[in-house]
């Protein structure tokens, strides 16, 4: 009787005791699959206005990161920088266009506008081989009848870093830092020192917190 009584207690706690451990074993490894691959942080990091004489040293620092971005090229700049948009696409960056002359789209004529923007089309696939699919309106300015003519996808963002106005290195790093999250396309102009100096901080502290640096075309459903 006691036997049996002893032999039922131990065999109840064994199963209490593997049930404990296998819960505990299985929620730990759910957690860790969680952490590196089920959720990961993203963010499009974006230039406008260049190629310009930052672009290089641009290009040379997010290679040394592995990092790719997307940059908005005025066609009018591209023929000076022509290495550095050819490597653009070599690295792996997304080129798109941001008009010949950086015009405003909303205050032309549509004929002029559908120029503006075929040029620079052609200009990049001279040296791509590819033509650009996404448009950046110079200041933001579209409208229906401009997204009705023109056939590309167009881009604007969501963390303004306000570099062209500021210049100032602390204070681009700040106001991305201060706002940035998840799923963020962050504009920049690559044609400023400060700029190119402040991204490049940019993308080390966002890296340090497990950001993802994709292109546009990873974060936009079409
Ligand atoms: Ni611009």
């Amino acid at each position: 009787m006691y036997k049996k009584l002893s032999i039922t207690i131990l065999c109840f706690w064994c199963a209490f005791f593997t049930v404990v451990y296998f819960e505990k074993y299985s929620t730990g490894k759910e957690l860790a699959s969680a952490s590196t691959s089920v959720y990961e942080k993203k963010v499009a990091i974006t230039f406008d206005d260049g190629p310009g004489r930052y672009t290089k040293k641009l290009l040379d620092e997010l290679k040394k990161r592995n990092v790719r971005a997307s940059f908005f090229l005025i066609g009018e700049n591209i023929e000076k920088y022509r290495d550095d948009v050819a490597r653009m696409k070599e690295d792996g960056h997304l080129i798109g266009n941001h008009t010949l002359s950086h015009t405003n789209l909303c205050r032309c004529d549509l004929v002029i506008a559908k120029n503006e923007v075929d040029m620079t089309n052609q200009k990049i696939c001279d040296i791509t081989g590819e033509m650009p699919r996404y448009l950046r309106p110079p200041c933001g300015a579209y409208n229906d009848r401009l997204l009705r003519s023109i056939d590309m996808q167009f881009v604007l963002w969501t963390v303004d870093t306000d570099d062209w106005k500021t210049h100032s290195v602390s204070m681009i790093v700040n106001e991305v830092m201060k706002n940035v999250k998840d799923g963020d396309i962050i504009l920049f102009h690559d044609i400023y020192d400060t700029s190119v100096v402040a991204a490049v901080e940019i993308v080390d502290r966002l890296l340090r917190q497990g950001y993802k640096f994709v292109t546009v075309d990873e974060l936009i459903i079409e």
